[in-house]
């Protein structure tokens, strides 16, 4: 019996959907070490937080953990704290020097030495690897994960933009892209395990590469894997969202008519400080394109509130973006200053209530269109994938869309994973509530 077979290790994930595939690689790597992954924390001898550096509300969040995590690792000595993810590769060995309750300080491209970190934190000694690397990708580690309906598939790691106001090319490093032999043999193997639906992952999806084959590729390759699994992909940067990818969404039915697309402004001035490499008008012509291409395709999209040096006349550019490319749903933020980014050079200006003011009227603005989105779908039939009971209630069932939206009916003994066809009843900014009308195992017959 293997040494490690006893110790069991609880796993916190924090952050964006990177960070749930990268806890699937890191449980995969410590399974086949011969560790127990469990899911109760009084179990475990070992506690790792997979953490989040984007903003700092996202790291305060950490430091609140730790804090109440403290009586737990005073009650048992033996225990392990470990910090994974973009703020042990952020903060590195000040985390230990200011956090004594952390064991281990573990960057992203350095899960491969975790069983080893682990070892050393249980023989007393705090260990911490923050290395980046240009090659990682952990093509090979098999992702340990639940069974389940949707699955994440990390494509690629890392990020080339350098958008001025992101930690994400300091925190994950340089762009890299898994094999596509690799990204397929998986996903044909989660299709054999009941999944009905994965998302393809990457900071910029949209620059995948392995040799002659790009993002557009790999998705067709993907979607002819099963016609009843569902693909979708996050995220795209406008800049790098060719037209061969709009072709292949628009002609594989079951790529899901989706597109995440980070707008972050409304402003050229700000566009430019950003580095975000287009203008707003380059922005809105995308849409139009995409639009043409997929005449009912679903967009969304991330916001800054409250970028360095933002007007009221900025603001309103974004507000304006806003109106006219009628998002389904948004993602909004205050700008947060991150360390070492070239927008942290220029300063941090706008008053925080300006920003929460700015935040609050761009999200009164997307709530609307939202709204106004979703009521226009009242009376029409749509194919929902049920993932299972809803979080308000055993009574109901939810299930989304081609397009991401959560539709809501009432539970009358379905099956996760099963496609019904459902006829809208009503709608809320947020969720859609339907009466099912046909049940089908494929989503064709759906
Ligand atoms: N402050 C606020 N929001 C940020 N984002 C990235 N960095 C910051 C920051 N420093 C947002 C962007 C990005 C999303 C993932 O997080 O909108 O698209
Ligand atoms: Fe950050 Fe920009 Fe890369 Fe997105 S594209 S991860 S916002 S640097």
């Amino acid at each position: 019996m293997d040494k490690h077979t006893k110790r069991s290790i609880y796993i916190e994930t924090y952050g964006c959907q990177m960070n749930l595939a990268d806890t699937e690689i890191v449980s995969g790597i410590l399974d086949r070490q011969g560790y127990r992954i469990c899911t109760d924390i009084q179990e475990a001898d070992a506690v790792f937080l997979n953490t989040c550096a984007v903003r700092d509300n996202a790291e305060q969040r950490i430091y609140g953990r730790l804090a109440n995590l403290k009586p737990l690792k005073n009650e048992r000595s033996h225990m392990v704290i470990g910090i994974l993810g973009c703020m042990a590769e952020r903060l590195r060995k000040s985390l230990i020097e200011d956090q004594d309750m952390v064991d281990i300080v573990c960057g992203p491209d350095e899960y491969r030495n975790l069983p080893m970190l682990i070892d050393d934190a249980f023989g007393g000694e705090k260990g911490i690897r923050v290395q980046l690397s240009r090659v990682e990708t952990y093509d090979d580690i098999v992702p340990l994960r639940t069974e389940g309906i949707s699955a994440w598939v990390a494509v690629m790691r890392g990020c080339d933009k350098f958008c001025s106001f992101c930690v994400v090319p300091f925190t994950r490093g340089r762009e890299r892209s898994r094999g596509i032999h690799n990204v397929v043999r998986e996903i044909e193997e989660l299709v054999s395990r009941g999944f009905r639906e994965v998302t393809l992952l990457g900071q910029n999806v949209n620059s995948y590469r392995d040799g002659d084959h790009d993002f557009a590729d790999l998705l067709r390759k993907v979607a002819a894997v099963d016609s009843s699994l569902r693909v979708r992909f996050t995220t795209s940067h406008p800049q790098d969202m060719s037209d061969k990818l709009i072709e292949t969404v628009a002609a594989c039915d079951n790529v899901c008519k989706y597109i995440h697309l980070p707008v972050q402004s409304g402003s050229d001035r700000i566009l430019e400080l950003m580095n975000r490499t287009y203008t707003a008008d380059h922005y809105l012509r995308l849409v139009e394109k995409i639009r043409r291409a997929i005449p009912d395709v679903a967009l969304s999209t991330d916001i800054i509130a409250g970028f360095p040096t933002e007007t009221e006349e900025d603001h309103r550019m974004t507000v304006e973006l806003m109106e006219r490319v009628r998002f389904d749903g948004a993602f909004m933020f205050k700008y947060s200053p991150r360390e070492n980014t070239r927008a942290y050079k220029m300063g941090d200006d706008v008053p925080d209530e300006v920003k929460g003011r700015r935040l609050q009227e761009i999200i009164t603005v997307q709530r609307d269109v939202s709204y106004q989105i979703n009521r226009q779908l009242i009376g029409s039939m749509q194919t929902i994938l049920l993932e299972g009971p809803s979080k308000r209630s055993e009574k109901e069932w939810m299930g989304r869309t081609d397009t991401n939206k959560t539709v809501i009916i009432s539970n009358d003994g379905y099956t996760a994973g099963e496609y019904v066809r459902v006829r809208i009843d009503s709608a809320t900014s947020a969720t859609l509530f339907g009466t099912v009308a046909t049940i089908s195992e494929s989503l064709s017959a759906a």
